[in-house]
C-alpha cells in the first residue's frame, strides 16, 4: 500500500478516529476517557496511527515504552482495510522507534483465539513467553503473553 503514512497520534479528532476503530474491532472498546488518561503520561504513552488519503485513521498501536521496553496494548485497523500489510507496518514503526528510543524488549497480550493476531506477531519474531488465565472479559479468555527480546 503505496499510499500508507504512519503518524504519531495528534489530538482529538485523530483520537476519534481511534475510538472508531476500537469500536469496529473490539468487543470492549477503550472509551475516549481511558485513552484521555493514557495520553497524559507522553512519557510513556505512544501511539501511532496509520494514515491513508482517503482515510484520516485507517488504523492504529498503542504502547508503552518503559526504560528498555515496550508494551503494545492495542493494535487494530478497520476492517475495510485488513489484509493489505497497514497492521504490520504499524507494529514495525512501533517496534522500530522504541529501539532508537532504547527499548530492547517488546511485550503483549492476545486471545489465545486470535489467529490472525497470533499470525501476524510471530512473523515479527514475537514467541510464547506465558499464558494469563482468563485474563479477558466478553467473552473470558486465556491471553498468551508473547516476548521478543533483540538480544534473542
Ligand atoms: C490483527 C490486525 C491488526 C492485523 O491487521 P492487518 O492490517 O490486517 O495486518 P496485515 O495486513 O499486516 O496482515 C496480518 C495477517 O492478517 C492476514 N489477512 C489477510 N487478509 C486479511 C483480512 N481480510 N482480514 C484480516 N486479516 C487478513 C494476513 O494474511 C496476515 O497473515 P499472514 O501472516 O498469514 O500473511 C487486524 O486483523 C485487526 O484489527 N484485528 C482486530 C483487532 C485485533 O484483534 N487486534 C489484535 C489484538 S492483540
Amino acid at each position: 500500500m503505496t499510499a500508507l503514512a504512519i503518524d504519531t497520534l495528534g489530538g482529538d479528532v485523530d483520537l476519534s478516529g481511534v475510538l472508531e476503530v476500537e469500536a469496529e474491532s473490539f468487543n470492549n472498546p477503550w472509551t475516549r476517557e481511558m485513552y484521555a488518561w493514557e495520553l497524559r503520561n507522553p512519557a510513556v504513552c505512544r501511539i501511532y496511527v496509520a494514515r491513508l488519503p482517503e482515510c484520516r485513521v485507517a488504523g492504529f498501536c498503542a504502547t508503552w515504552l518503559v526504560v528498555d521496553e515496550i508494551h503494545i496494548n492495542n493494535v487494530a485497523v478497520r476492517p475495510a482495510y485488513r489484509g493489505n500489510g497497514i497492521g504490520t507496518a504499524l507494529l514495525q514503526h512501533a517496534l522500530a522507534q522504541s529501539s532508537r528510543l532504547g527499548a530492547r524488549r517488546a511485550r503483549l497480550e492476545v486471545r489465545a483465539s486470535n489467529a490472525g493476531a497470533l499470525r501476524l506477531y510471530e512473523r515479527l519474531g514475537f514467541s510464547l513467553a506465558g499464558v494469563r488465565r482468563n485474563y479477558y472479559s466478553h467473552p473470558v479468555e486465556d491471553a498468551l503473553l508473547l516476548a521478543r527480546d533483540d538480544d534473542d
